[in-house]
């Protein structure tokens, strides 16, 4: 299937998008959400696949929401278009999602990173919140993923000045995992995305779902909800299986059911 805009590619269990429009540091328009979208019903549905990775270029992520695009917009149009709903669908996803951010994640980039599991960031990666500096505000979460992941204080600053933080700050704040040499980055996240595409899918799936219950639920509930899904693990043919690996001292071999 052609993509106009993206690269999209299996290795192994991994599915691998990379955001493909140079001329404009990535920059999400339509066509882009769209053509995401599509990728990622794919490998939502392909059982081999265990692990999305998503990444842009060396020098960006993505620099935002197109401006050009957006720029002639009015308020009907937004409102009856529903006007970035579709960009929400990534957060809906299933399947574990990495982001492997070098460069710029800007505006809708640095929430692009934010609606997947896990950043993974180059060295050389900044993360902004400029929306502010062109007379509007994030569209796509920012304001509230970047408050949930670096407090109030920080998520302040940076939507309301459009501040940009670099890797390392961004990693003591909470929001990357982990920094790593630029040059380096697409093979430790293509590590990373293989080591979880490696797990058994269903359970990776239902500890993606546990950890996410901790933001949308009081910690007693979320405790609650942990339990059940811990408990249903044992009607799995994979807990069997792995935990007889252990005690026979050999890799398990999942059957991912
Ligand atoms: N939309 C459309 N085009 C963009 C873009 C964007 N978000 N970001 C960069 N581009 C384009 C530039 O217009 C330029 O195109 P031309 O060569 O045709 O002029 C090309 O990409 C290269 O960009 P620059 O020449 O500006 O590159 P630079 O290295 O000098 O600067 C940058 C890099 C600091 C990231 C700068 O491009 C920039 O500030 N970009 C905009 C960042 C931004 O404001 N993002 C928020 C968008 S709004 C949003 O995302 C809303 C939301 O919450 C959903």
């Amino acid at each position: 299937m052609a993509y106009e805009t993206l690269l999209v590619e299996t290795r192994g269990r991994v599915g691998l998008v990379t955001l493909n429009r140079p001329q404009a540091l990535n920059a999400l328009n339509s066509t882009l959400v769209a053509e995401l979208n599509r990728a990622l019903d794919g490998f939502e549905a392909d059982p081999g696949v265990g692990c999305v990775l998503i990444t842009g270029s060396e020098k960006a992520f993505a620099a935002g929401a197109d401006i050009k695009e957006m720029s002639g917009l009015n308020f009907p149009q937004t409102y009856l278009d529903d006007f970035i709903t579709a960009w929400d669908r990534v957060s809906q996803r299933r399947k574990p999602i990495v982001a492997a951010v070098a460069g710029f994640a800007l505006g809708g980039g640095c929430e692009l990173a934010m609606m997947c599991d896990i950043i993974l960031a180059a060295d050389n990666a900044r993360f902004g919140q400029p929306e502010i500096k062109l007379g509007v505000m994030p569209g796509a979460g920012g304001t509230q993923r970047l408050t949930r992941i670096v407090g109030k204080a920080k998520a302040m600053e940076l939507c309301l000045t459009g501040r940009m933080m670099d890797a390392q700050e961004a990693e003591r704040s909470g929001l990357v995992s982990r920094v790593i040499p630029a040059a380096e980055l697409m093979a430790e996240a293509m590590k990373t995305a293989e080591t979880i595409a490696s797990m058994s899918l269903p359970i990776a799936m239902m500890t993606k779902e546990s950890v996410n219950r901790a933001y949308e639920t009081t910690l007693a509930e979320g405790i609650r909800f942990e339990r059940r899904v811990f408990h249903a693990m044992f009607a799995t043919a994979d807990q069997k299986e792995g935990m007889q690996a252990f005690v026979e001292k050999r890799p398990a071999g999942f059957q991912n059911r």
